[in-house]
């Protein structure tokens, strides 16, 4: 049977497993997906090494080794490039392996899958880090109007910006330039993980702004609850980002598009 998994550390809570059976089951893929954690004393790129030589066709990569995959790759596909990291490695029929990266597009489903507009759409995003790069060139290709980087580190969200140097909608801010409101905000910052706000004033939302935090809990986030209390629409979190992603990775590995709401279905029981 062919053999997947997720690389990861630490890796024990990572719902990629469950995702991934789940969507094999779907789609009457024989396929079994693990969880693999390297020893302290293995580099990503031997563990990696290893699971290709004993049959592994392709595997996610989390945390911490995303960097690591992007060297890894022998190829990489041109969103892997541009985040600069990778999350799902692919065995060729060459015996090469392609690096891939598929978080942005995990994000633009699942806002499509939310009925939120990106075409022409002004765009906020928060943060600059890993998680906001891996975004910006699926956002882009949806041709919004505006996308507009906010970071503390005003140098960071400059530096994004000029990956796209084509692209006279891409521009990076400082907190204190942000006035006017979005059609859509994006938080990508890891604040919501410790129940912090980054410091973006109210008028960034309207009635019409969709808002989308890249995290999830059992609960809205601090960052969702907040947006709500000053009238956006519509607050998300990112769970289904999480599906959407996988998603995403299975049809590179599969050629095959697994639907996402029966799996969303299972993770919100599991979750609440
Ligand atoms: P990731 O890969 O999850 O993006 P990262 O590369 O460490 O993680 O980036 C974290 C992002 O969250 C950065 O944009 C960081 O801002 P700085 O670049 O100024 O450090 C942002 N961030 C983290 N905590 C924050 C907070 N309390 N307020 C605002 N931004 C925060």
């Amino acid at each position: 049977m062919d053999q997947y998994a997720v690389f990861g550390r630490p890796i024990k809570q990572s719902k990629s497993p469950f995702i991934h059976r789940l969507f094999a089951e779907q789609t009457h893929q024989q396929l079994t997906y693990g969880a693999i954690e390297p020893s302290e004393s293995e580099t990503f790129s031997q563990a990696a090494a290893n699971f290709f030589e004993q049959g592994g066709k392709g595997c996610n990569v989390t945390m911490p080794f995303k960097h690591d995959a992007h060297e890894f790759a022998t190829q990489l596909s041109e969103r892997a490039k541009i985040a600069g990291a990778v999350n799902t490695l692919k065995l060729l029929d060459d015996g090469g392996i392609l690096g891939d990266n598929t978080d942005g597009a995990g994000l633009v489903a699942d806002l499509k899958l939310n009925h939120v507009e990106l075409n022409d759409a002004r765009i906020l995003i928060i943060g600059a880090g890993g998680a906001a790069r891996g975004t910006l060139l699926p956002l882009l290709q949806e041709q919004p109007s505006q996308l507009d980087i906010v970071n503390r580190t005003a140098s960071k969200a400059q530096d994004l910006a000029d990956l796209f140097p084509d692209h006279s909608n891409i521009a990076a801010l400082g907190f204190g330039q942000l006035a006017e409101s979005y059609d859509v905000v994006i938080n990508s910052t890891s604040a919501s993980m410790t129940e912090q706000l980054p410091p973006v004033p109210g008028s960034i939302i309207s009635q019409q702004t969709a808002v989308y935090d890249m995290v999830y809990r059992q609960q809205p986030t601090v960052f969702m609850a907040w947006a709500k209390q000053q009238g956006a629409r519509k607050a998300i979190d990112g769970l289904g980002m999480l599906v959407a992603q996988a998603a995403e990775s299975f049809a590179v590995w599969r050629g095959i598009r697994p639907g996402m709401r029966q799996v969303l279905r299972e993770l919100n029981k599991n979750l609440g």
